[in-house]
């Protein structure tokens, strides 16, 4: 969480600045600042809320220097105020930092000790006083830092500046990502690639406990311990005008239009066009590492991915919110396609309760980001273990995507909308070619079923847009929404986790209760919460199950609950039953889950429009969960 930019290099840092933070206001929004260098001295500039407050003040500002340092928080210690955002600045020191000083208190009790006069709330300020103490002592910044870093534990990305030494920047890391922006004379270094793709594609990753020296036009990076190291360069293929809004009133209304797009886009690589089956391409298991995976040779690849798929004996899913909810849908998935146990688990619960990990699991990752802290250190456990990791993320060359054994990728394109999307469905694409894949090589699933499954796939897309085509009749379903007082979500099957990712998309966005249950767990204590002011959102596709959700909806009406249902088709029996029922074309039962999110997301996102929640930014929420 938080956003930083630094640059330096011949433009206007307020102007590209300013410009990679609004790229970056998705990872925090609680306060924004800046310190560029002027007239010799460093000029700091920071307000609460929004970056149009930060805007706002820096109309009036010029700074005639080419080296500045900008910072869009998310409050982790100390409350969201202008004390407390950043740059924090001491002496001719100025720094920001995104992440959290495990050893704060301690670190504080030493300065105060020394006399130090801590003016923020923050532990960001504590580093800002060690280096301004190290500069001192070494008259170096890079030199400072080392020595800082030794002090520091928990998890981190920092930049900082020097009035005495304007002509460099200093980056390190444990944990939260840095990357750096390599342009024509000028350099970049920024939380997210998306803050520099207007300047350069070309990017270089620090790694954890790595310093980077930005100098003149160029950049080293160094060992913890002072070693000079060679690092790749990465060419990335975004735009920066994926991250624009094209007309949208609103990013997550523009990503939730692309999924059609994006579940293309995610199966495409992995469709063997000539056998209409799949075939999954540069997974990347051999070890070859993630910078090299488009020079691996395909039909090698693709023999190793299907010999780990047959020799596992089962797989453990691992991550957190929307993404922990496509993890369960392919828990189904591959459960029914390849008759092999799979458990999912919340990453942060994973990686703190010492879960048995047998060798012959796979470990599989969801995580759009990629950077989602209790997700890495989740993946990191496997490995300790020794167990082999997969990895379905949508940022590539991100921490998760780095740290993993096989790659695989949902190529949504950028996601800035805080409330995820076109990620979800392009991972549940994923889940059913991995599925798919996985009953194949086991044995569970013939050729004529692949190809089955294959073809079911491939119409989702144009599913998607006739389900997109009723985003007006979604909209006045969710003016329906503003007369109750509690929300039900439900689902059975491959349906349920949709039921909870539909009521998770509704506490975001409209900041109303919602609860996503197991339809048959109805009776098991729900019930009791049903009333003419309850609503129950009932996902009921004409599945194997559709005869015993209805006998659920028929429960819940007889007690006054209100029906709002998703079916297939033109379903006159759920018509009968419902306040509003929502109809969706008919489609295999493993690719229904990406059509029935469709609605519950437009329903969410045009509850929350109509009640003036800001739906990109959600309250007290960022997208990329760098602290646990
Ligand atoms: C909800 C949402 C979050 C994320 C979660 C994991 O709409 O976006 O629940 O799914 O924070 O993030 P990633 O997928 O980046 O690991």
């Amino acid at each position: 969480m938080c956003g930083i930019v630094g640059y330096l290099g011949p433009l206007n840092p307020k102007d590209v600045i300013v410009g990679g933070l609004k790229k970056l206001e998705y990872r925090g929004y609680d306060s924004a600042g800046v310190a560029i260098l002027d007239g010799g001295l460093v000029k700091r500039v920071r307000a609460e809320g929004k970056l149009r407050n930060l805007e706002a003040k820096l109309a009036h500002e010029s700074f005639d220097g080419h080296l500045g340092i900008g910072h869009t928080r998310w409050a982790t210690h100390g409350v969201p105020s202008e004390r407390n955002a950043h740059p924090h600045q001491v002496g001719g020191v100025s720094l920001v930092h995104n992440g959290i000083i495990e050893n704060y208190l301690e670190i504080k009790e030493a300065l105060l000790k020394r006399g130090a006069n801590i003016t923020s709330d923050t532990d960001s300020e504590l580093v800002a006083h060690l280096v301004a103490e190290q500069v001192k002592i070494q008259k170096d910044l890079l030199k400072a830092v080392q020595v800082v870093l030794k002090e520091l534990r928990g998890a981190f990305s920092i930049l900082v500046i020097w009035d005495q030494q304007p002509d460099r920047l200093v980056a390190f890391k444990d944990g939260p990502p840095l990357v750096i922006g390599l342009g024509e004379k000028q350099t970049f270094v920024v939380s997210d690639v998306q803050a520099a793709l207007n300047y350069t594609k070309k990017f270089m990753y620090l790694e954890d406990r790595e310093i980077a020296l930005v100098q003149g036009t160029g950049v080293q990076v160094f060992s913890s311990a002072g070693a000079p190291l060679q690092k790749p360069v990465v060419e990335l293929n975004w735009n920066a005008d994926q991250v624009e809004k094209k007309g949208y009133s609103h990013y997550m209304l523009k990503e939730i239009y692309e999924q059609p797009h994006a579940v293309s886009s995610a199966m495409a690589p992995h469709i063997d066009a000539t056998n209409q089956t799949v075939r999954l391409s540069k997974v990347g298991f051999g070890g070859a590492g993630v910078t090299h995976l488009e020079s691996l040779d395909a039909a090698k690849d693709w023999e190793q991915t299907q010999k780990i798929f047959a020799s596992v004996n089962r797989v453990t899913i691992v991550a957190c919110g929307t993404s922990y909810y496509a993890g369960l849908v392919g828990k189904y998935l591959i459960e029914a396609l390849a008759k092999i146990p799979v458990e999912v688990d919340v990453a942060s619960e994973f990686r703190y309760r010492k879960p048995v990990l047998l060798k012959d699991t796979l470990v599989i990752t969801v995580s759009q980001s990629g950077e989602t802290a209790d997700t890495l250190a989740a993946i990191r456990l496997a490995k300790e273990n020794g167990l082999q990791t997969l990895s379905i993320c949508n940022v590539r060359n991100s921490s998760i995507d780095r740290e993993a054994h096989g790659h695989l990728y949902m190529n949504s394109g950028p996601e800035v909308g805080v409330a995820s999307t076109k990620a979800f469905v392009s991972t549940l694409a994923i889940f059913n070619l991995v599925a798919t894949a996985f009953g194949q090589a086991r044995g569970q699933l013939s050729l004529g079923q692949a190809r089955e499954q294959v073809q079911a796939l491939l119409a989702v897309p144009s599913q998607m847009e006739v389900v997109l085509a009723y985003d007006k009749y979604f909209a006045d379903a969710a003016e329906d929404f503003k007369s109750f007082k509690g929300f039900l979500y439900m689902g059975r099957g491959v349906s349920y986790p949709i039921a909870l990712e539909g009521a998770l998309k509704l506490k975001e966005l409209a900041y109303l209760h919602a609860e996503g249950y197991a339809a048959g767990e109805m009776k098991h204590g729900p019930l009791a919460l049903i009333d003419e002011r309850m609503a129950i959102v009932m996902v009921a596709p004409s599945d194997d199950l559709f005869e015993k959700t209805v006998s659920n909806l028929e429960e819940a009406k007889a007690r006054g609950g209100k029906i709002i249902s998703i079916g297939t088709g033109e379903n006159e029996r759920l018509k009968s039953i419902s306040e509003r029922y929502l109809g969706i074309p008919k489609a295999h039962w493993s690719t229904n889950p990406l059509l029935e999110v469709v609605p519950l997301q437009l329903m969410a996102f045009h509850l929350a429009d109509s009640l003036g929640h800001d739906v990109d930014q959600p309250r007290n929420l960022a997208k990329s969960v760098t602290v646990e």
